[in-house]
């Protein structure tokens, strides 16, 4: 089946490099904002007729920017599937890099909403067939949908970024219990017998609050601590701080979805890393690794 791509409004770099890869025609958009504020999108197209029956990927990141926030984001992504469903594509394969609410995924305080799952809810039910997400925050919110649905792995490109680097005597260093699985995944990737260190991050859900233990055994090794999300970068702060303290070499910052917002870039090097390395789910200063070639081996491999 021929395959169709649309270059989501905030994905525009990484849809063209995944649509080259799949050997897919590709399709741009049209984006404005109604002086209410109200979003308009459309998909520029001479004729619907294209996508009828096709295998149509639709790729769009819903992070924010200076462009938009991320509810335009979702607004937008919405549009996109909503409008491939009316023009009878035969498969509607979602793809948002980085998913915006990945982290309301659960009830921290009574009165909340689990809006990360609701937000899958939506996109079935505007029409997806298939859904990709990339290092989701917690890939369990994926059981709520019917559809077939993946969290894509950047750990092996990243870990071969880390490879180029020579890093001399790597350990790597894991921020708080949920990044275990990312960090032990970077260390097999990286080499033989590398090892993960774990940290204790305890957040205080009212205030915000973070504080951290641990990074005992990094005393002149290379620490390398692999993280989803890079946002205002406090957590990443902590752990390079703590790494340093404990007589690390270096520390280098690996986050797949570097958000990088408000001064997180100057904390980060405050902090004492010697870089900053994440992937392009975002645009960010700090997009080194190209998640195009996992999203693509994504596609191929569910035909
Ligand atoms: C939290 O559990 C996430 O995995 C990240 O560690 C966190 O969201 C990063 O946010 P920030 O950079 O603002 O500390």
């Amino acid at each position: 089946m021929e395959k169709i791509v649309i270059v989501g409004p905030s994905s525009q770099g990484l849809a063209v490099q995944v649509a080259k890869l799949l050997n897919a025609k590709k399709f741009s958009t049209e984006t404005k904002v109604f002086p209410d504020g109200e979003c308009y999108l459309r998909i520029e197209l001479k004729e619907e007729a294209i996508i009828k029956g096709k295998d149509v990927i639709i790729i769009h990141t819903t992070g924010a920017s200076a462009a938009a926030n991320q509810n335009q984001r979702f607004i937008e992504l919405i549009m996109l599937i909503s409008a491939v469903k009316r023009m009878e594509a035969a498969k509607i394969r979602v793809v948002v890099p980085y998913f915006a609410y990945s982290r309301q995924d659960k009830v921290f305080r009574p009165g909340e909403s689990i809006l990360a799952e609701e937000l899958c809810r939506l996109i079935q039910a505007a029409g997806a067939t298939e859904f990709y997400s990339v290092d989701l925050h917690n890939p369990d919110i994926l059981k709520v949908f019917t559809i077939p649905a993946y969290s894509l792995d950047p750990m092996h490109a990243l870990a071969e970024e880390a490879k180029k680097m020579n890093i001399p005597n790597p350990i790597v260093v894991c921020p708080d219990k949920g990044a275990y699985e990312r960090s032990r995944d970077f260390a097999k990737y990286l080499g033989e017998g590398i090892q993960v260190e774990q940290m204790q991050k305890k957040r205080d859900v009212v205030t915000g609050e973070i504080k951290m233990e641990g990074a005992a055994n990094v005393n002149g090794k290379d620490v390398i601590i692999a993280d989803d999300i890079i946002a205002t970068g406090g957590t990443m702060a902590l752990a390079i701080d703590l790494s340093k303290k404990n007589g690390a070499k270096s520390v280098y910052a690996f986050g797949t979805h570097p958000l990088l917002i408000k001064n997180a870039v100057v904390t980060l090097l405050n902090a004492g890393t010697d870089k900053i390395i994440g992937t392009d789910t975002l645009d960010s200063s700090a997009m080194t690794v190209s998640m195009a070639k996992v999203i693509a081996d994504g596609i191929l491999s569910h035909p």
